[in-house]
């Protein structure tokens, strides 16, 4: 019971206190070491679309890992071709080229350099608000000054411009750029949704100054946002993507997909020792099939217009605005989130922040109906009644 009041945590970085002890799940269902059942709306920052123990992501890491379970990269693998194959049958044809790591940063540190190799050039310009991951050239793209202050000097040559701003992003981006990278839709920096605009002005812009887009779509990839990948709702094609979390159905992994042409024009090189190893890919392989077959995209997309359709009708005199896209929804208070988070969690509902004041939705995709409505007809007790 690592973690447990009475027992220090073993673990850098977190508090010795931590309130629950998770133990097992099922779907969007998690129990805690004294047998508590909690409905998961959180699925840890997204990475749980699939639910807690997937029975076929299950069943395909216990195959391969009687099978093969590592694989230095410089070999071919048939289930990391497969997987690959997967993955790009999804997207459009101009991507054929993918990086495969372990992580959501990982995936981004590969897009910066993937940039600045093929262009020769350094600038990168993100976005205020943004959220790009916690290693230094991935923290140096994120815009929170206290996730980055205590570790300066970040990379040099990255630059912020306020979300969904068409004018300054012109103004920023321009012939020393190597990269814009940006999230269709903000998820730790409080749940915004890039206007159509905005990504349209990124696209042309881009191209006007040759410089690369990238869009971070590590928390919104995968069906998440009612679409398999968010950029599809507004048909701009960045040129590079950035996937992780739920992926491989909750396994480590990281991709960072591009073209041929962008890879042609790379210089040096990239490696990761476990990126692409057979468990990830079988994994994902897994996961990629049962999203389509189950047509999460859809269900997030219904799940979503039911969830809209209530939290609309909470109290303005509580919430300020209900924001998102499918199951990827913010529901920013008037009040501090951490009581409402608190409340929630004794009447069994796990639920995320994003920022001080944003409830942030992102439950697996496979949340059963009853469970869903179940956690919205908490929400509203919690925020309208203050009963905290
Ligand atoms: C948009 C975005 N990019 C990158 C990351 C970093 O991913 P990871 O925690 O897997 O390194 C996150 C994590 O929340 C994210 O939401």
């Amino acid at each position: 019971m690592t973690g447990s009041p009475d027992r220090p945590s073993a673990e850098f970085g977190r508090s010795a206190h931590r309130s629950l002890t998770l133990v097992r799940g099922e779907g969007a269902v998690l129990w805690d070491d004294r047998g508590r059942r909690y409905i998961d709306l959180g699925a840890s920052h997204g990475a749980g679309s699939l639910g807690a123990a997937n029975a076929d992501v299950a069943a395909a890491i216990a195959a391969q890992a009687r099978t093969l379970v590592y694989l230095g990269s410089g070999y071919a693998s048939p289930v990391r071709t497969e997987f690959l194959e997967k993955l790009l049958h999804l997207l459009p044809p101009s991507f054929g080229r993918v990086f495969l790591s372990n992580s959501g940063t990982e995936a981004v540190e590969a897009g910066i350099k993937i940039a600045r190799s093929a262009t020769g050039r350094r600038k990168v310009v993100a976005a205020m608000r943004g959220f790009h991951g916690r290693t230094m050239g991935a923290l140096s793209a994120t815009w929170r000054r206290e996730l980055r202050e205590p570790f300066e000097p970040l990379v040099p040559g990255f630059e912020h411009v306020p979300f969904n701003d068409v004018n300054a992003l012109e103004a920023a981006v321009d012939d020393t750029t190597a990269l814009l990278l940006l999230e269709p839709v903000q998820g730790e920096g409080g749940v915004h949704v890039a206007s159509e605009e905005f990504l349209r002005a990124a696209r042309v812009v881009a191209d006007r100054t040759g410089a690369l887009l990238a869009f971070d779509e590590v928390q919104t990839g995968v069906a998440r946002t009612g679409r398999m990948f968010a950029f599809e709702r507004w048909n701009v094609l960045p040129d590079i993507l950035l996937l992780a979390k739920s992926l491989a159905g909750g396994v480590p992994i990281g991709a960072t997909v591009t073209s041929p042409e962008i890879e042609a024009r790379f210089r040096g090189s990239h490696h990761s020792t476990f990126g692409g190893n057979p468990l990830a890919c079988a994994a994902g392989i897994a996961a990629l099939d049962f999203t389509v077959r189950e047509r999460l995209a859809e269900r997030a997309e219904r799940l979503g217009a039911i969830a809209r359709e209530k939290l609309d009708r909470l109290p303005r005199d509580r919430i300020r605005e209900v924001r998102g896209l499918g199951l990827l929804i913010g529901v920013e208070l008037r009040e501090k989130v951490a009581p409402c988070l608190a409340a929630l969690e004794e009447r069994g509902f796990l639920a995320i922040s994003a920022g001080a004041t944003v409830l942030r939705l992102l439950p697996p995709l496979v949340i059963t109906d009853q469970d869903w409505a179940a956690g919205l007809e908490a929400i509203a007790e919690v925020v309208a009644d203050g009963s905290r």
